[in-house]
């Protein structure tokens, strides 16, 4: 493995090295010496008439432009009703493009609702794994939904069990909440080979896509249906809030173009259907999915445009610095105003928010002193008393909030206001562990228990790894906690420690 990416790394140079202009000319028949479909394929953003397929183009995926050699090569793509393709449904052409890493993402149309559909792209001789893609029940449709949830899956800590037992869960669409990367790396405690040096170019994160998309068993979960993507920190840098760095050390200068750099990455290697930006630095991933008239998906972004962290990162004993001011935000006045907008206007049985990082609070020391952790909305207390009032005002006890993150599951009640206690419960919040962050986690967090008396809003926890599948209807949602209990070593078998049920329209959250 070192040796190959000793290899790797002087082909790169070398590369980097010699001027060789960018053959931009279109390729209708391209030749591959290598399999370009290494990277697999994957389908997202379903619609009631359509989704999002992807793949990329990377022969050789460690090389700069992943081993592709120039030009603009027209590639095939195929969807059918049947695994054999023999009764095609559409199929057309697409360019891919150098400056873009091959990437492809096809928007197809015109398909029927609540079907499912197989697809597979051909480059020159080459043909890509087969994929299952769904489309969303038609508008008004109360089909049942079955989700899986997922988030937190850094390479090195450990492997992708959890996305191997995952992919054979036959769900209808599963989200994942963010860290599909990691952009740091230590060699301590790694289980994997994993490059351990910052990046920063587009390049490196490119690089870095290609490491963790050559993982089967990441491969297969995308195979299976289509998925709603959103990003959070480690797609960029860890901790890191609007132009402002992990560190401190990086100007907004510097963090913006890092972050058109991670962004742009991270859209040429996700099945996302979002606005064109005027820069890459300025994505914008906000967007809804329906599924029929049973759920409404809000697909936050509580990073780009959040106020940096009032008293520093991690957890801070509060009232501190400007903590409290209710001019602070983690969404951003025109995210904040789309949602609230948006959840008055929407008559779908469920609103769900998949965001990225946790809601309810969590006071982690014992006494009249109160700790919490200042990167998710507890260290912006006045932005989510406003959402929750919103929620209380507009979907009261129809709403669940989706939670990666803190690399733990925890199931909390959210009540109408964080301020003072004894306020009436509104929504539910199930926060998921990660997938392999953190190695083979531990039955429960260390101090948990001590502390939990403080926080009764909190009805379930535990910090193995593992992902949720969660049982949609129109009179009640169901969230199956999925844990395995070491990814440090292959071959954990998947158990279900505990089933929790929110009855629609009615207050709390009921173990099963
Ligand atoms: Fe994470």
């Amino acid at each position: 493995m070192e040796r190959r990416r000793f290899l790797a790394d002087i082909a790169r140079y070398a590369a980097l090295c010699s001027v060789v202009p960018t053959d931009w000319r279109v390729v209708a028949r391209p030749r591959f010496a290598d399999d370009p479909f290494t990277l697999g394929v994957a389908s997202g953003d379903p619609t009631s008439t359509g989704a999002v397929l992807w793949t990329r183009l990377a022969p050789r995926p460690y090389e700069l432009d992943g081993g592709m050699t120039g030009g603009r090569p027209i590639i095939e793509w195929e969807l059918a009703d049947d695994e054999a393709f023999t009764k095609g449904v559409r199929r057309g052409r697409y360019t891919a493009a150098p400056e873009l890493a091959y990437s492809v993402h096809v928007e197809v149309e015109g398909l029927a609702p609540d079907r499912w559909y197989f697809y597979r792209f051909r480059a020159g001789d080459a043909v890509s794994p087969v994929g299952r893609v769904r489309t969303t029940p038609a508008a008004g449709a109360l089909t049942p939904l079955r989700l899986g949830v997922a988030s937190c899956q850094n390479y090195e800590q450990g492997l992708f069990t959890s996305l191997d037992h995952l992919s054979r869960e036959r769900c209808d669409l599963v989200t994942h909440l963010g860290d599909y990367i990691y952009e740091s790396g230590g060699r301590q405690g790694a289980v994997r080979t994993h490059h351990s040096v910052e990046i920063r170019t587009v390049e490196d994160y490119r690089e870095r896509y290609s490491q963790y998309k050559l993982d089967p068993m990441l491969q297969a979960a995308h195979l299976m249906c289509p998925w709603l993507v959103t990003w959070d920190d480690h797609e960029v840098d860890n901790n890191y809030a609007s132009d402002f760095g992990e560190n401190g050390m990086e100007s907004a200068e510097q963090m913006r173009a890092r972050r058109a750099a991670a962004y742009q990455a991270w859209w040429e290697h996700s099945p996302v259907r979002v606005p064109r930006a005027r820069s890459w630095a300025d994505l914008d991933i906000r967007r809804t999915t329906d599924w029929g008239a049973l759920a409404r998906f809000w697909m936050l972004d509580t990073r780009q445009y959040r106020d940096d962290q009032a008293c520093g990162d991690g957890t801070q004993a509060v009232p501190c610095g400007d903590w409290a001011n209710p001019a602070r935000t983690i969404m951003g006045a025109k995210q904040e105003k789309w949602l609230s907008d948006g959840l008055g206007a929407s008559r779908s049985r469920w609103q769900v928010l998949g965001q990225q990082v946790p809601v309810a609070p969590f006071d982690s020391t014992v006494g009249p002193e109160t700790k919490l952790y200042m990167d998710g909305w507890s260290g912006y207390p006045a932005n989510r008393d406003r959402l929750l009032a919103e929620i209380a005002l507009k979907a009261k006890n129809r709403t669940v909030v989706l939670t990666g993150d803190v690399h733990s599951n925890w199931v909390n009640e959210l009540h109408a206001g964080f301020d003072r206690p004894g306020r009436e419960i509104v929504a539910a919040e199930f926060v998921g562990t990660s997938l392999s962050s953190g190695g083979d986690g531990d039955p429960v967090w260390r101090g948990s228990a001590e502390v939990m008396p403080e926080n009764p809003h909190v009805k379930w926890h535990s910090a193995r790894r593992g992902y949720m599948i969660c049982d949609v209807r129109p009179d009640a949602w169901t969230t199956e906690y999925r844990e395995v209990a070491y990814v440090q070593r292959p071959g954990a078998p998947v158990t279900t420690p505990a089933t929790f049920r929110v009855e629609h329209g009615k207050p709390g959250i009921a173990r099963v």
